[in-house]
């Protein structure tokens, strides 16, 4: 069900965000955006901000080389076409309604319900703009089409906040839900069910992941 390439991208991601967040908070604190937020000391990455920012800068290699390679093989392995499309708005509510009434099947891990699908396009869409956003805050002279397509300086800014801020809420739900399916984490560390090429499961493999 998950190969190993999609394995290892997806925990050095992890590993990557938690970098990212950690000293992105750091840097953050230095001159807040609002007056009342500033996150406790505890939780972010870097003796002070400057030494936030090489972390910054560190993790960003890692995420965008990473970020790279997954969108690229998902792509290419046709595992995006399989697994993320299509999407049925009939799928999508039923999905829903059945979440809102605690009746998720959770049978077949090798199928990704339609808020699964909703949830990881979205984030990967988020993870794409919070390097444009990035990137311009870095080098708004030598990315400055980039940095145009925001407006001013203070935009970008709260761009790259609040593209943070729904990466955090992803990331809570998501652990959160894997912690709850505690199937799916373990599939995310051994590779799962056996599936057939076309992404759906192989003989035999529904019934063992149901077991
Ligand atoms: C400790 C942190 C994390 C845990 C425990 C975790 C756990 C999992 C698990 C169990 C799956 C299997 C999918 C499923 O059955 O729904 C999964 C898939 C996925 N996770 Fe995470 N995850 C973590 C961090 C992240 C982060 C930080 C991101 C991105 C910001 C992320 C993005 C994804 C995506 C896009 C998939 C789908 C991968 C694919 O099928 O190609 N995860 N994760």
């Amino acid at each position: 069900m998950h190969p190993p390439p999609v394995r290892a991208m997806h925990w050095i991601n992890a590993v990557a965000i938690f970098i990212m967040i950690g000293s992105g908070w750091k840097i953050y604190n230095d001159d807040v955006i609002l007056g009342f937020l500033h996150v406790p000391d505890f939780l972010t990455i870097g003796k002070w901000a400057q030494h936030g920012l090489q972390w910054h800068f560190f993790g960003m290699w890692i995420f965008v080389l990473n970020g790279l390679a997954y969108l690229s093989y998902g792509i290419a392995s046709g595992r995006f076409r399989h697994k993320l499309f299509p999407i049925s708005p009939r799928e999508l509510l039923k999905t829903i309604g059945d979440a809102l009434r605690f009746r998720l099947a959770h049978d077949d891990l090798t199928h990704y319900n339609a808020v699964q699908k909703i949830m990881y396009l979205g984030v990967m869409a988020v993870g794409v703009l919070i390097v444009i956003s990035g990137l311009s805050l870095w080098k708004p002279v030598q990315f400055s089409e980039l940095a145009d397509l925001f407006g001013n300086f203070q935009t970008i800014r709260v761009v790259h906040f609040l593209c943070m801020a729904a990466i955090v809420a992803f990331i809570l739900v998501h652990v959160t839900l894997a912690l709850l399916v505690p199937r799916s984490l373990v599939a995310m560390l051994t590779g799962g069910p056996v599936v057939s090429p076309d992404g759906g499961p192989a003989a035999g493999a529904k019934a063992r992941a149901a077991g």
